[in-house]
């Protein structure tokens, strides 16, 4: 895991956004795992502002996110496919024809949309690049605490913590939904890259498990250290109960003059 912490929230931002235009740059077809949440929306700004500027193009890009909730209609504007239209693909020169969540419709078998969406992924090519936040219990995706670490698309009913945090975003009078479709973990494994985001110290318990805890599903992000090509991207807060702090640092700088020597790998 290269384990990078930076000083604020838009640092982490900015530095991610210049890693997804190191590879719309050497992909411009790039095919990109991408999340919802709080964390990503400073980035997917970022990116935006980088597209407005005619650093980077979506054109040719095609992406699939982590989750969508059962029982919310795309067009409700609490579901992820708002909230991605929202946040970034209204804004940006994509074709949505290229841009897919597992949504599940009223008369689908949300069992059959979960196969569908990972043969999908596969027959693009599968995932250059998987954009990941964390809950405050270590869920990757909506893959909560205790799943299987070798789960594929399907139903998660979401955990009372997962529903007290995101009940944050929805009304007293509006429907909080419990279920969701969302990526294994083993599909979320099979990314290329993985670049996960975390900030704020509400996540620092988790960043600490994942990072330098045990293996479990018990901590689902934990599973990260078993991918080859995994980037943490901290500020501060996020970072702060890491026991090995000092040799992150130490292996940053030593990375970042790596790169500056023999460029950035092409690992896309
Ligand atoms: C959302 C997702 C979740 C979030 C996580 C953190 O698509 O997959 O795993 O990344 O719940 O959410 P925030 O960023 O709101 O703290």
């Amino acid at each position: 895991m290269e384990v990078v912490i930076l000083k604020s929230a838009d640092e982490v931002a900015v530095y991610a956004a210049k890693l997804v235009g190191v590879l719309l740059k050497l992909r411009p077809d790039a095919v990109l795992g991408l999340a919802t949440g709080s964390t990503p929306q400073a980035l997917y700004r970022r990116l935006v502002t980088d597209y407005r500027e005619g650093k980077i193009s979506f054109k040719d890009v095609t992406t699939f996110n982590l989750d969508e909730y059962l029982g919310v209609a795309p067009d409700n504007p609490q579901s992820y496919r708002s909230y991605m239209n929202r946040e970034l693909f209204d804004l940006i020169d994509i074709d949505k024809q290229n841009t897919f969540l597992p949504a599940c419709k009223e008369d689908e078998n949300p069992r059959e949309v979960g196969q569908r969406y990972e043969e999908h992924i596969q027959s693009a090519g599968g995932i250059n690049l998987q954009i990941l936040g964390i809950g405050a219990n270590g869920h990757i995706g909506f893959n909560e605490p205790s799943s299987s670490l070798g789960s594929r698309t399907r139903v998660k009913t979401l955990t009372q913590q997962t529903f007290h945090d995101n009940s944050r975003l929805f009304s007293s009078d509006e429907f909080q939904p419990t279920l969701a479709i969302t990526m294994g973990i083993t599909s979320i494994m099979e990314a290329r890259k993985i670049l996960l985001l975390a900030t704020g110290a509400g996540k620092a318990d988790a960043v600490g498990r994942m990072i330098e805890g045990p293996i479990t599903a018990m901590c689902p992000a934990s599973i990260l250290q078993m991918h080859e090509r995994v980037t943490v991207l901290l500020d501060e807060q996020a970072a702060a109960q890491l026991q090995n702090r000092d040799y992150y640092d130490w292996t940053w700088l030593q990375n970042e003059s790596l790169k500056k020597r023999f460029g950035v790998p092409d690992d896309s």
